[in-house]
């Protein structure tokens, strides 16, 4: 399905419930009616084409190309990555973490698997919340300085850009991908573990973790493929006109 304006919202979220991220991460509401993609997006005040870039990649990885997304400000990107940030933090963690302790709970005392499972998921969340915390703390607010900057340039206002280099460079070269060690968790549960007393609620978890391992591979594509590029390229400018006026 390649997702336009004029399909309905209510048939695209049929057809794909996944997108429901997407269109949660926006703040649009739900309750579509009858209204089309371009409806609700008026609406609700969220730019047409920067919808359709973000359901159209969420829904088919082929689809997903960089240059779709080069035009539109760093802001809104930043803000929808924050907002799955909130999302990975306020709920998704603390579901699979909460599914762990029960199954934990369920299972003979003298089976230390799923403590170990739980001492190894906690050090993931400590991992990727520091992870989370370090973007909204310094990158985020860093790009968002940068696009003023860069707005100053194009305003003629070139005394505002200091004579410090702009580079991030160290810090997004370690970017690294903590959707890896939840390929690992996953691995030990399907691989180790022996499905303790309840397999309904034990497949919930995999389930659970394999959609958070989806999602956050999507969500590193976003930051490595759309936004770190776009950083580069502001850097770039920015440090040419320092070069220039220096
Ligand atoms: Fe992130
Ligand atoms: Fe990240």
């Amino acid at each position: 399905m390649h997702i336009t304006g004029e399909m309905k919202m209510v048939d695209v979220v049929q057809k794909d419930i996944q997108l429901l991220a997407v269109i949660q991460r926006l703040n649009i509401p739900l309750g579509f009616r009858e209204k089309s993609v371009k409806e609700v997006c008026q609406e609700q005040e969220v730019d047409l084409q920067f919808f359709l870039s973000l359901a159209n990649a969420f829904h088919d990885k082929e689809y997903f190309k960089v240059e779709y997304f080069k035009d539109f400000p760093v802001t809104w990107l930043i803000n929808y990555l924050k907002s799955a940030h909130k999302c990975y933090i306020e709920y998704r963690i603390p579901e699979i973490e909460r599914q762990i302790i029960n199954l934990e709970k369920q299972v003979d005392a003298k089976e230390k698997n799923m403590g170990l499972l739980l001492k190894f998921f906690r050090d993931y969340i400590r991992e990727f919340t520091s992870h989370i915390e370090q973007e909204e703390a310094n990158v985020f607010p860093y790009i968002i300085e940068l696009a003023d900057r860069i707005k100053d340039l194009e305003n003629g206002k070139i005394d505002s850009l200091g004579e410090d280099e702009f580079s991030i460079t160290g810090y997004l070269d370690d970017h690294n991908n903590i959707e890896e060690t939840l390929f690992d968790l996953k691995n030990i549960l399907l691989k180790f573990l022996p499905p303790p007393v309840e397999n309904c609620e034990y497949n919930n978890l995999i389930y659970d973790i394999f959609r958070l391992e989806s999602d956050l591979l999507d969500h590193a594509d976003m930051e490595e493929g759309v936004l770190f590029p776009r950083v580069h390229e502001m850097e770039y400018r920015l440090n040419e006109a320092i070069k220039k006026q220096g």
